[in-house]
């Protein structure tokens, strides 16, 4: 098994990368591809699937943007249907919690005839250090139309850990594992504790969805990011996805990861230090 390549599907995304490093460091080879890779894996060019799948008997894979949008399921099903020409074997998805779409490409995978795992995850905690969210954080001021609504955020290294378990454990084979953090947190919440963690005052303000997809637009984001924000943000974040989930519990025989761990080893990064700011706040 570990004669031929894992295919990593979103080489430079945030879970991407953690599996790689860590199938790796198991003495796993890896064939890690994105748009940016030699050759180009896109989603949006079938063409450029073949090259990625051959020669691999095991995948994990992250679509982009999201499976939430209308195109995945189709996308997802083709994927698949060449997939099992070519002879892969084993197809891990990382998926969103709560998302329609998702669950529609879920089914695909579950109905495929291919081994399968789905890693259904909570919003990640690293949107607040490495995604949409980190501006925010920097400058003071997070600004989201997201209210009371409370989300027990997952660490990305936790996600990492049950992609590399169910891609290296064939008795994982076949289970769909529902994600998250241990605690369920309000951004405002989220917000103080990082403001404590950093030593800097950043404050959470609730703004309304118009507000937010006004200003997205006027950053040029795209129509289908857009939709994909005002999906999340007005049907996903309804409440939904509130209760904790005992998924890397099942799959590692270990707790999920606090928001507090995650603190420290963001700050000990030093990912959200304002060179220059700090003296002044
Ligand atoms: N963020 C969350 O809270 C959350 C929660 C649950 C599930 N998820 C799922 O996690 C996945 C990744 O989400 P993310 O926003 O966190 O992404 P991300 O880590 O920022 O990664 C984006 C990755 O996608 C690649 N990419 C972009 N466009 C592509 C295309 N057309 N074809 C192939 N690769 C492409 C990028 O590399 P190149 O630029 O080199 O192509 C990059 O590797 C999504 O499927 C999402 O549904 C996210």
């Amino acid at each position: 098994m570990k004669d031929s390549p894992i295919l990593l599907i979103g080489k430079t995304a945030k879970t991407g990368l953690r599996v790689d490093q860590r199938l790796r460091a198991l003495g796993y080879s890896t064939r890690g591809v994105s748009r940016s890779s030699s050759p180009a894996f896109d989603w949006e060019d079938a063409s450029s699937w073949r090259a990625a799948l051959e020669g691999t008997e095991s995948a994990y894979v992250t679509f982009y943007p999201d499976l939430a949008i209308p195109a995945a399921e189709d996308t997802i099903r083709a994927f698949i249907a060449l997939a099992k020409d070519v002879g892969l074997q084993h197809l891990v998805l990382l998926s969103g919690r709560g998302e329609q779409g998702a669950e529609s490409a879920e089914s695909v995978l579950m109905n495929s005839g291919l081994d399968w795992n789905v890693v259904r995850a909570n919003w990640f905690m690293q949107n607040f250090s490495e995604g949409f969210m980190i501006e925010g954080i920097v400058e003071g001021e997070l600004m989201l139309p997201a209210g009371d609504i409370v989300e027990p955020f997952i660490d990305i290294d936790d996600i990492a850990d049950v992609a590399v378990a169910t891609l290296t454990r064939p008795e994982l084979r076949n289970r769909l594992f529902e994600v998250s953090g241990p605690r369920a947190m309000t951004f405002t919440q989220c917000v103080a504790e990082i403001s404590e963690a950093v030593g800097y005052p950043v404050k959470f303000t609730q703004i309304s969805i118009e507000e937010f997809l006004y200003a997205l637009r006027d950053q040029g984001l795209p129509e289908e990011m857009l939709w994909l924000m005002n999906e999340l943000f007005t049907v996903v974040f309804d409440g939904r996805n509130s209760n904790p989930t005992t998924g890397v519990e099942e799959a590692l025989g270990r707790p999920a990861t606090d928001f507090s761990e995650y603190l420290r080893k963001v700050t000990a990064t030093g990912a959200w230090h304002r060179s220059g700011l700090l003296q002044q706040a």
